[in-house]
């Protein structure tokens, strides 16, 4: 009835009729907080969301615009919907919990044209109690085979842009993710990276992301007018968007939605959006710690390429495979093993051998030795951009790895943002960004074809994090904000004390992070040197509780871990060996958003429960409630805390050690130094 006005009776008859005759479609959550409304007023499609009774996005465009045939974004209508609930749990071969539950409202809307050729799409709507996730479905369909999407008219308008606090990172910036975060109103804010979270004035949380970023471009938030975050696609070299046929579906579009800051952190949004595990059985997933010849390049003491002080040597790896065995590490990471690191590897990086060893890293001889000690290689592999250099070696690389029993490798992609270098298929060399559609798929290659045999990818300078370790658990880890790399000498803005509480409420809600904490001398060039860490020891400590990550790096030079004398271990150390990094499940208790954070977390498959908490350049007072415990138990609290003089700046050395008795109806009172942390180890009384 409708589409019959429109079409017979002119343009501005059309619009009239139609809007007057504009379909809304709700879905609410199942503990009914959230409701989504999907409209076709005045022919436009559109989306709003309210969170108890709040409206958090108001009305919102959506829609996506093809090159040369027209897409969908006016003259449509919804012809059908349906609703549906489901309410399952699935378990998480390693993760921050063992179960998690999916529990959600279904809306999927299909939209059409109102002129010929009808083409029609479908909007897929889940609704969580913790937030929203939507996504494109276009069908196969005549004369929509191949498409190139130009735009994709996706926004996020949230109202009261004045009293919205926004913390937020560039997108689409020249270091990629590697920036310190920024605290301004909505209205302030510019084209930034995801997630990116938001205080309302109400106190309510939200968070704006993508889960399942697959074959198609990322996106960065661009500010329209004041509170309308457009999703822009990250451009090909040539300005489209998005190459691909039907049918397709686009990533989900999500919005995590919580009642306060801590809400945020206790949600499993991303994931369930993600699809089922498609690797089948990945028992050879193995979480783990590790060490790494690392630091002493940053530290420039070694270096990556040949020289008197190349670091990847025989000799040195087997001495840290020597104190990983010792110490409970199961892996030793070795950069600069391959040929290709000599001259300016950023910028040319078509000179890399993911197969070629400097000759004074014999690899097979050193996969031997660790293998007898019970350690294994962490694999590494650095393509400065050039990835069409990495992918024409990529098969030969990962079956080296495979044969020498390598099941771990980091990857790296430095470069400025727009110079990952693509040989296209007439040779000529081509600049995209690291989170175009084209990068999105190398990505994902590398992960793909290392599941093939069995191996485990890191990636570093990666694409953002959008859930999919659920699909490929092979995906352990990635860096994708900045990493304790930052407070070495070479940086000339190291991490402030705020930026891994900010972590915390930002990045961390993605998926793990390779922060790669545990740096213990925190002043290698100096106390009063602006390149040092700005945390305390106890913070330090604390960071492998609230950054997690299936695989964490005691990132220090082994020889940091011990006292002057060379032979006793300090004390610190002790809290990383007992670490674990596999979790049953994770709490947020307490905190604020790039102010402090407090998290419990349950050793997987045990008893044991871990406590960090960390805060910003403010020192402060936390009362703990500790009834995440087993009731039924006693505990032997192992406390690792900012002694009395403690404080970043000053005196970040003080450390005091101590043991106490509790149960779960106790509080645990701490005091947290300037840039200060706690960590616990709670251990069942037998
Ligand atoms: C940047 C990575 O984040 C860092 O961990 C690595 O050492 C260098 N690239 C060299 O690959
Ligand atoms: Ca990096």
């Amino acid at each position: 009835m409708k589409f019959t006005l429109g079409y017979l009776s002119g343009f501005v008859f059309a619009l009239t009729s139609v809007s007057a005759l504009a379909e809304t479609k709700t879905v609410a959550s199942p503990d009914g907080n959230i409701i989504v409304s999907v409209s076709d007023d005045a022919g436009l499609p559109s989306y709003s969301v309210k969170y108890r009774n709040e409206d958090i996005i108001k009305k919102s465009e959506l829609g996506l615009e093809f090159k040369n045939v027209d897409g969908f974004v006016r003259n449509l209508h919804i012809v059908k919907s349906e609703t549906n609930a489901s309410n399952t749990t699935w378990v998480q071969p390693w993760g921050e919990r063992k179960k998690v539950n999916d529990n959600h409202k279904e809306l999927i809307v299909e939209m059409a044209q109102q002129q010929k050729p009808f083409h029609h799409f479908n909007l897929h709507v889940k609704v969580f109690n913790d937030g929203v996730g939507f996504r494109y479905e276009v069908p196969k369909q005549t004369g929509l085979e191949q498409v190139d999407i130009v735009d994709e008219k996706t926004e996020f308008f949230i109202p009261d842009s004045d009293k919205v606090t926004a913390y937020w990172i560039p997108g689409r910036a020249p270091r990629i993710d590697e920036y310190l975060y920024n605290t301004t109103t909505l209205t302030q804010m510019t084209r930034a990276q995801t997630p990116a979270t938001f205080k309302l004035a109400s106190g309510v949380h939200l968070a704006i992301h993508e889960a399942a970023l697959v074959d198609y471009a990322a996106f960065t938030l661009e500010p329209k007018q004041p509170g309308h975050l457009k999703a822009d696609l990250t451009p090909w070299y040539d300005g489209i968007r998005v190459k691909t046929q039907t049918p397709f579906v686009t990533p989900w579009r999500s919005i995590h939605i919580a009642p306060n800051a801590i809400g945020l952190l206790n949600s499993d949004l991303i994931l369930n959006l993600n699809e089922p595990n498609k690797l089948g059985d990945v028992s050879w997933v193995k979480p783990g710690k590790y060490i790494g010849i690392w630091w002493g390049m940053h530290l420039n003491q070694l270096s990556w390429g040949m020289s008197d002080k190349h670091g990847a040597t025989t000799e040195r790896t087997k001495a840290y495979m020597d104190f990983a065995a010792q110490y409970g590490f199961s892996g030793v990471l070795v950069e600069g093993w391959n040929l290709g690191w000599d001259g300016d590897w950023v910028n040319g990086g078509d000179k890399f051998s993911f197969t070629k060893a400097y000759p004074d890293f014999d690899l097979p001889e050193i996969t031997r030795y660790g293998k007898s000690k019970g350690v294994e290689l962490i694999g590494h592999h650095e393509t400065g951009g050039a990835v069409t250099n990495y992918k024409n070696q990529m098969g030969d690389a990962f079956d080296l790895y495979q044969k020498v029993g390598v099941t771990k490798v980091k990857t790296g992609y430095v470069n400025e943002h727009d110079r990952m270098k693509r040989i296209d298929e007439n040779g000529i060399e081509r600049m995209e960004w690291h989170d175009g559609q084209f990068a999105v798929n190398e990505y994902m290659r590398s992960v793909t074809e290392a599941a093939k045999r069995h191996i485990s990818i890191d990636s570093h300078e990666p694409i953002k994090d959008t859930g999919l370790r659920r699909t490929y658990p092979n995906w352990v880890s990635r860096e994708g904000a900045r990493g304790n790399e930052y407070n070495a000498p070479w940086s000339t803005s190291p991490n402030t004390p705020e930026h891994t509480v900010m972590l915390a409420y930002t990045r961390m809600l993605s998926g793990p992070m390779d922060y790669t904490p545990g740096i213990f001398n925190l002043t290698p060039v100096g106390l009063n040197a602006e390149a040092r860490i700005k945390n305390t020891l106890a913070k330090e400590l604390a960071l492998y509780v609230v950054l997690y990550s299936p695989i964490q790096m005691a990132a220090d030079l082994p020889e940091n871990y011990f006292e002057k004398d060379g032979k006793t271990l300090k004390p610190g150390f002790q809290f990383i060996r007992d670490m674990t990094t596999d979790w049953d499940d994770s709490k947020a208790l307490a905190g604020e958003v790039g102010t402090y954070v407090a998290y419990a977390r349950k050793k997987r498959d045990g008893d044991e429960w871990f406590l960090g908490a960390i805060t910003n350049e403010d020192s402060r007072k936390l009362s703990l409630k500790l009834n995440f415990l087993d009731a039924k138990k006693k505990y032997t609290a192992e406390i690792y805390r900012d002694g009395e003089t403690a404080n970043w700046k000053t005196n970040p050395y003080d450390l005091v050690v101590e043991k106490k008795t509790v149960t779960a109806k106790d509080t645990l009172d701490a005091s947290l130094a300037s840039s200060g942390g706690l960590a616990v180890r709670f251990k069942p009384v037998k």
